[in-house]
């Protein structure tokens, strides 16, 4: 139905007769000549209906309001001077129209089209008129293209595309999972796939050597900004590798990804260990954008007369007390706003927030006075202090110190303004931990498919796995794993995560059956599609990056699902409904 679109005209094509379609962006009547700027997805042309052109397209020009769909003949002329808009890409020519076609009518709209104050719940709920805006295109478009690179690149490697069951078992990465009750098995359910990370490992036990699968996953967990309980995960597998070649595979796709929006990395990335990730930046996704370090410093209050510091000095497994060094921050930080900070980390657990200043005349600070003179000079010297830095200190059991200055640590960057939004910085996190312990239970910090470096180790929360997570920017982008392809090794992972035979063979069975027949050594690893995108589109909310998202209550509120189904429907599916408590 056209010639070209809108966008794409240019000076060049002045003086050429062309068809366009598109939407009435907005309408101006000046005096009798009417004015349309025409949307499609390359952006604006204005439209000029004048009777002295045409007595009857500017009289269809007249009934034209926001968002009719329009079909217009014209040709392309410059504008005249002064009349251009820079703002506009197509802001020196314009379209004089001699043939107008409403092909469609539009209700008035709920909202305006690209107005950043209309309410999310609104947008969502037109979530088809907020695609509309060019914004939102340009990053679906960013993100076709990526998938389309990513794919090219993992069929250049050899890699097979293969699609799993998204009927089927439960799997284990730990979060709830959503249920589909089976109508031919009453009381039976099928679940959705957190991952299809059962059946990439049966595809390496066939012999398919190289799998990825651009997957769709589902968990029924918390949502935050950058978690959906439906998203894509970029799924990898290959057989006789290690983690080194898995990596490199994975460095590979990254940089292709990137290549296609516009950006060029050169891998290797750095790596890092869990242990110094943890100990330095407080999380096992350290953002490197900033030079901001803790520093344990627990020793030096061992003989500390605070009778607080020194018995948390004194256990050194258990606690840390960490200081985390703020080059210019006693210049930078009023009384008020590091009150503010305190406040900010009592929220996570934190008793209180301790400071020193480093004035010209010497360290300044209340807990000063607890410190032997030896330990302050020490303190200087290991934290490099400076005149105009401030150093905050958090003391206490090791998982909620870590937890909340490293928080502490991303709040002052944000504060500070030391995030380079322009940067893109690459970690790999390597050496994770294989169990964590959590009130007395045993998980797997990734799976429990996850190969152990040794299984041998007396403290179970030292044994570490062959595992790895990307993180970019302090985001996690993708991890993965060696698997286990022994069936010996995986009984003994079971048990030491307290999973009895019975519950191994009754959740994953099927796996376990499938290890005994000769299965290769394997491992591989997934990507968030979503969140890769956020990063490359430089967007907070996953929202932005999914085309018809969920809220963070998990509602589509544009379908209104989850809805209420029919007693038929229900009593087919063996299903009765308990009183539900309405609020
Ligand atoms: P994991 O659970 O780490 O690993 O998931 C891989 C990546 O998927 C993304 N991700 C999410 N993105 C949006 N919303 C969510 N709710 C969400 N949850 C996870 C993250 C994460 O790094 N089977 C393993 C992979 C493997 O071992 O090969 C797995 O699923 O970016």
């Amino acid at each position: 139905m056209r010639t070209h679109y809108c966008a794409e005209l240019n000076e060049n094509d002045i003086g050429k007769k062309v068809e366009l379609c598109g939407w009435a962006n907005s309408y101006r009547d000046h005096g009798g000549v009417i004015f349309i700027d025409l949307r499609d997805k390359t952006g604006l042309i204005q439209l000029v209906c004048d009777p002295a052109d045409s007595e009857k397209a500017h009289q269809i020009a007249t009934q034209v309001r926001d968002e009719y769909v329009l079909l217009a003949k014209g040709k392309v002329r410059a504008r005249g001077k002064g009349l251009e808009n820079p703002k506009l890409k197509t802001g020196k020519i314009e379209v004089v129209v001699d043939e107008l076609i409403i092909e469609n009518s539009s209700a008035p709209l709920p909202f305006v089209i690209g107005d950043q104050n209309v309410n999310e719940e609104i947008r969502l709920k037109y979530r088809y008129l907020d695609l509309r805006k060019k914004k939102l295109y340009d990053i679906f478009a960013l993100r076709s293209k990526v998938t389309v690179a990513v794919r090219n690149t993992l069929d250049k490697l050899g890699f097979l595309e293969v699609e799993t069951p998204v009927l089927t078992k439960s799997t284990p990465e730990g979060a709830r999972d959503y249920l589909v009750p089976s109508r031919i098995y009453p009381g039976e359910f099928y679940a959705l796939p957190q991952s299809p990370q059962l059946f990439k490992q049966l595809l390496m036990v066939a012999g398919f050597d190289r799998y990825f699968q651009i997957a769709k996953c589902f968990r029924d967990e918390d949502l935050r900004a950058d978690r959906q309980p439906e998203f894509t995960q970029i799924d990898i597998e290959m057989s006789f590798c290690s983690d080194e070649d898995v990596m490199k595979v994975a460095e590979e796709v990254v940089k292709e990804a990137f290549k296609a929006a516009g950006y060029e990395i050169n891998p290797p990335f750095r790596r890092m260990k869990y242990k110094e990730a943890m100990e330095l930046y407080g999380t096992d996704r350290p953002d490197l954008r900033y030079d901001l370090k803790m520093v344990e410093v627990a020793d030096l209050f061992e003989d500390s007369t605070n009778e607080i510091f020194s018995t948390i000095a004194s256990n050194k497994y258990l606690n840390r007390i960490k200081a985390l060094k703020v080059p210019g921050g006693d210049n930078f930080f009023s009384r008020k706003m590091i009150k503010e900070l305190e406040n900010f980390v009592r929220k996570f657990g934190a008793g209180g927030l301790g400071y020193f200043q480093m004035k010209e005349e010497g360290l300044k600070g209340p807990l000063l006075k607890f410190m032997s003179e030896k330990s302050v000079e020490e303190l200087i010297n290991r934290c490099e202090l400076k005149t105009g830095d401030i150093v905050f200190f958090g003391a206490g059991e090791k998982k909620l110190v870590l937890d909340y200055m490293g928080r502490l640590r991303i709040e002052i960057a944000k504060q500070m303004g030391l995030i380079d939004e322009n940067r893109f910085e690459f970690v790999w996190i390597v050496d994770f931990p294989m169990f964590e312990v959590e009130d007395g239970k045993v998980k797997a910090l990734h799976h429990p498919f996850t190969m152990p470096k040794d299984v041998k180790v007396g403290d179970i929360e030292e044994i570490e796995s062959i595992a790895y997570d990307l993180v970019i920017n302090g985001i996690e982008i993708g991890g993965g794993s060696i698997r286990i392809h022994k069936e010996q090794i995986q009984e003994e992972v079971f048990k030491l995560l307290g999973i009895s035979q019975e519950e191994a063979r009754e959740k994953f069975g099927f796996l376990l059956e499938a290890l005994k027949f000769g299965a290769p050594p394997h491992g591989g690893l997934a990507f968030g599609l979503d969140r890769l995108i956020m990063l490359l589109a430089k967007t907070e909310s996953i929202r932005d990056v999914i085309a018809f998202p969920k809220t963070q209550r998990a509602q589509c509120l544009l379908t209104e699902a989850p809805s209420r189904v029919d007693r038929e429907q229900l009593k087919e599916l063996h299903l009765r409904i308990r009183e539900i408590k309405k609020d």
